[in-house]
């Protein structure tokens, strides 16, 4: 069965935002029983999952410095919201029988297992999913970079950016019915073009000079996750 995979070891990105579902703020239960069901099919056919998770759907540190509050301590707010929602959707994985560890960027034992490489790893090979919450531990840096870094350290063959469009477009569909969507695109061109808003520069300079993979899929699609991982052609894959 595992030779069919053509990535048997991924980062799956969810955006905060992707949490809300239906909702304008907060966790959605029902959506995050309907992740939980589309990551356990690829769990189940062997694909070594690792989720990074956005906040932005409790707190995001940017809109917080706006607001006022230093930003330091906004985007320390932001990474404690990665860690909800991973608490979330950990209960939930687990309510459907998927073996799971959190892990977390800083320490905060009661909790979660604190980040280390070699464990994380050594989870995966034996089934488990891991969710790496808290970011990178470290403020100014997106989810998005989070999820190209441990995507490298933890040696994953691609990054599965999970979003609510169908792919990268050459214009914004929604505004120009003529927008064409590509189905492969490169790192070089992700990193140099100005209207390709697929992560931010530090994350696809990140893919781009270490050779990993991103997928762009829209998650909302049931079946869409196993697609991407059988290499069936969705979204747009950049490389
Ligand atoms: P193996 O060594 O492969 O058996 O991994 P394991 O994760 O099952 O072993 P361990 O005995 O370390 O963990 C058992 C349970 O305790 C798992 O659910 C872990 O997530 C949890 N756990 C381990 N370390 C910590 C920690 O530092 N904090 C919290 N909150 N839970 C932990």
């Amino acid at each position: 069965m595992g030779k069919t995979l053509k990535y048997k070891r991924v980062i799956l990105k969810l955006s905060g935002e992707s949490m809300m579902g239906e909702k304008n703020f907060g966790i959605d239960p029902d959506f995050i029983f309907y992740l939980a069901e589309e990551i356990k099919e690829i769990s189940k056919i062997g694909t070594e999952v690792v989720i990074v998770i956005g906040g932005g759907n409790i707190f995001r540190g940017v809109a917080g410095s706006k607001q006022g509050i230093d930003r330091t301590t906004a985007d320390y707010m932001g990474m404690l919201a990665t860690i909800f929602n991973g608490m979330a959707l950990q209960d939930a994985l687990e309510r459907k029988g998927v073996t799971t560890r959190l892990q977390t960027a800083f320490e905060i034992k009661e909790i979660a297992e604190p980040f280390i490489r070699k464990r994380a790893i050594r989870h995966l090979e034996k089934g488990r999913v891991v969710i790496c919450g808290g970011g990178t531990g470290l403020p100014f840096i997106t989810t998005d970079t989070t999820a190209a870094m441990r995507g490298l350290e933890l040696n994953c063959e691609a990054i599965l950016k999970a979003t609510s469009v169908d792919g990268v477009y050459s214009e914004d569909p929604s505004k120009n019915s003529n927008a064409k969507k590509y189905k492969t695109l490169t790192l070089d061109k992700a990193f140099k073009s100005d209207d390709i808003g697929i992560m931010d520069n530090s994350a696809i300079d990140l893919c781009r000079t270490n050779k990993v993979c991103v997928i762009v899929f829209n998650i909302y699609k049931k079946g869409n996750l196993k697609k991407a991982i059988l290499g069936e052609d969705i979204g747009t894959t950049i490389k």
